[in-house]
């Protein structure tokens, strides 16, 4: 079975199938980056852009790791670097890369939708969304769903806790999304002001009191404050007390169950999110999330690189004219 789709946006878009083809695929990736030489010819002749306008390491380290030990040709664009600094638009800049003929455009953007945009008129191009705004993060869940089928062996009937910033966490919305068609429970653990109103039509329990999530909790999940998205410093009073209530410490660690496991997409905020003697210690799978986000971005490149365009575009004036005026509608044009 292939999994059989020309762009990866999000979690939303993939049937438990292709999820589940993506998993056992990378599961397969991961004892290639332990050997001595790591490289299989899979994606020779490939060329995979990193396009970042978004802080990274985990993510855009990992893709270009992925793409490099399969034999892809790959290149690394970051903001700060672009000629975005130098006024060029989004839709300027996707076009130009997409014109030197990539097979595939991996994109982190802070506005939710920026990959589907840019696909709807780079026509040739797979993207991959590499985290867009508070939207979704599907290559972070793939990883953890790797994570947890090699150390648990699988979620189907778990219940993952996910603690922190839900309202900004692309990375919780893809969970929702994966939880839902691979049967698996999600608790969301967060102050008031730290959740989107109206979560619960996901189908997930909700908790403002952590310690009384944790008790029946297979996964703690735990999440950064995306201050980078917060538009005001009210939704929690301080660090120290947000550490308090929702900081997972060794103390409130010991109310969970033995095999209960510890995980974060990271970047860790030490102290505030997770202390360093749980983030440190054995119930952590923190590093393993990291080594197997390599594994799972070879198996969304091998996945992509398969397949050929679908359909014919529409003309490119015709595309852009399309694109750029609903960006203009929304006040979202770069
Ligand atoms: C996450 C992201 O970027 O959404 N991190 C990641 O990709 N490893 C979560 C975060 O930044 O807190």
């Amino acid at each position: 079975m292939s999994a059989s789709f020309k762009h990866l946006f999000g979690i939303a878009q993939l049937s438990r199938q292709q999820i589940e083809h993506l998993v056992h695929l990378g599961e397969s990736f991961i004892e290639l980056s332990r050997r001595s030489v790591k490289k299989a010819p899979t994606l020779r002749g490939k060329t995979v852009i990193n396009l970042f306008f978004e802080n990274s390491t985990r993510t855009r380290t990992s893709f270009e790791i992925a793409g490099k030990r399969l034999s892809a040709d790959v290149i690394n664009i970051s903001a700060s670097t672009s000629a975005t600094k130098k006024g060029e638009s989004l839709l300027d800049t996707g076009e130009t890369l997409a014109a030197m003929q990539p097979h595939v455009l991996v994109i982190r953007h802070s506005i939710s939708g920026a990959c589907e945009f840019l696909a709807d008129f780079l026509p040739d191009t797979s993207i991959v969304n590499a985290g867009d705004g508070a939207h979704e993060h599907p290559t972070q869940v793939l990883t953890d769903l790797l994570t947890l089928h090699v150390q648990a062996g699988g979620v189907a009937g778990k219940t993952m806790t996910i603690v922190g910033d839900i309202a900004h966490s692309r990375v919780a919305r893809s969970h929702l999304l994966a939880a839902q068609k691979l049967g698996y429970k999600v608790r969301l653990v967060a102050p008031k002001t730290l959740l989107p109103r109206g979560i619960e039509q996901f189908g997930c329990e909700v908790f403002h009191d952590f310690d009384a999530a944790i008790p029946g909790s297979d996964v703690l999940y735990m999440l950064r404050m995306q201050t980078e998205r917060l538009t005001s410093n009210c939704c929690f009073p301080s660090i120290r007390e947000y550490h308090e209530a929702y900081g997972l410490n060794a103390a409130r660690l010991a109310l969970a169950a033995d095999d209960c496991r510890v995980m974060h997409p990271g970047p860790m905020n030490r102290g505030v999110e997770i202390a360093s003697e749980v983030a440190d210690s054995a119930r952590s799978h923190i590093l393993d999330q990291v080594e197997h986000g390599v594994a799972i971005r070879m198996a969304v490149l091998t996945a992509l690189c398969g397949n050929s365009p679908e359909s014919s575009p529409s003309p490119r004036s015709k595309r852009r004219e399309k694109a750029e005026s609903a960006m203009r509608a929304q006040g979202k044009l770069l």
